[in-house]
């Protein structure tokens, strides 16, 4: 089959087109021939051996994916054959993946696989970080930061909903896409000072969705409400920060909370099994429409995971292998 495989942790540009063999689903997994293969942030930073536990070259790149599952390992009984699932699965880059059984998603009736995209990657992460976390409730004020992007566009729409006002962070060729989601302010932080806007703004904002770090986490910390305010710390595509405890106590008492949707799974089954539920709940109300992902063909993976790490994308992103 076609797959996309990484055969150097240099970057985007150590991903090349190959011809492997179909993996087999083993025991409690499913096969699935993939019909459009989510990118993530997550896929640039193992690019380069950032992504904590992340594979080792060369392997085959991609890790979200829909499509048809065309066999069961055994024991599996929760799908069946010719059913169109969302999930994980290492090497989503390529015409089939194999699946954990227990941990894919049917794909919504009358959505193609393309549409589906994003379910748990990007919706249940933003879901997940806001409520059952930050405990977003009507009237709050939030600040999501790369509010054009995979999670962010989702992250806008579930706190929208849900009755708060939304202070977005993106680049400025991006904020009409992010006004158009309902955010009420949009600030460009590249030529604005964010701390001072966000606090000429509000006096302090209730929960911070924070995906970017580097000197952007102290602001985000800067700006969150004293004592009450939470930090919902989820990605690190600016670099690592540091916090210290005297800063916690004296200068910036508000709540740092770390989410890693891999680890919520696994260590807090009952919040992810509770976000699908209100996922699944929310599209049937419209508020969580079918996803309008650019699909590119597999063999443009580098380049379009190259614009990702240069900032040069917006909303989600996909491969088709075929
Ligand atoms: N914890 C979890 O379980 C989990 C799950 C999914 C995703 N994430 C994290 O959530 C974040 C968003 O992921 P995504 O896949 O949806 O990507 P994305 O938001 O579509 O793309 C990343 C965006 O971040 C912004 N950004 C700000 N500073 C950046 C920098 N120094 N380098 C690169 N981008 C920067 C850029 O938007 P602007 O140009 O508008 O600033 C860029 O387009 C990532 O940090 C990812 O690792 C975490």
């Amino acid at each position: 089959m076609r797959a996309l495989e990484q055969q150097e942790l240099t970057g985007p540009e150590g991903l090349r087109v190959v011809d492997v063999a179909v993996p087999e689903a083993g025991t409690g997994q499913v096969l699935v021939r993939v019909g459009a293969a989510g990118v993530n942030f997550a896929d640039v930073m193992q690019s380069r051996g950032t992504y904590d536990g992340g594979p080792q070259a060369p392997y085959v790149a991609g890790f979200e994916a829909a499509g048809e599952v065309v066999a069961l390992g055994d024991g599996v009984t929760t799908v069946a054959v010719g059913e169109h699932v969302i999930g994980t699965g290492a090497g989503a880059f390529a015409e089939y993946v194999v699946m954990p059984a227990g941990g894919v998603v049917r794909v919504s009736d009358g959505w193609n696989d393309e549409q589906a995209l994003g379910l748990t990657l990007n919706w249940a992460t933003a879901l997940i970080s806001l409520r059952p976390l930050g405990r977003l409730e009507a009237g709050n004020t939030v600040l999501i930061h790369a509010a054009a992007g995979g999670v962010g566009q989702a992250a806008v729409r579930i706190a929208k909903h849900y009755g708060a006002t939304v202070i977005a962070t993106a680049s400025a060729a991006k904020h009409d896409v992010v006004r158009r989601l309902g955010a009420d302010h949009v600030i460009d932080y590249r030529t604005v000072d964010l701390t001072k806007e966000v606090l000429r703004l509000t006096d302090g904002v209730d929960v911070v969705l924070e995906s970017v770090g580097g000197a952007t986490f102290r602001q985000s910390i800067e700006v969150a409400r004293r004592v009450t305010g939470k930090v919902v710390v989820i990605g690190a595509a600016g670099g690592e920060a540091t916090i210290s405890n005297w800063e916690l106590n004296f200068q910036h008492p508000v709540h740092v909370i770390g989410q890693h949707l891999t680890t919520t799974i696994q260590q807090a089954p009952e919040i992810f099994a509770a976000a699908l539920e209100e996922l699944h709940r929310l599209i049937k109300e419209g508020v969580y429409p079918p996803g309008e992902p650019t699909v590119y063909d597999l063999a443009d993976g580098p380049k379009i995971l190259a614009e990702l790490e240069s900032r040069a994308t917006v909303g989600k992103l996909a491969l088709r292998p075929w």
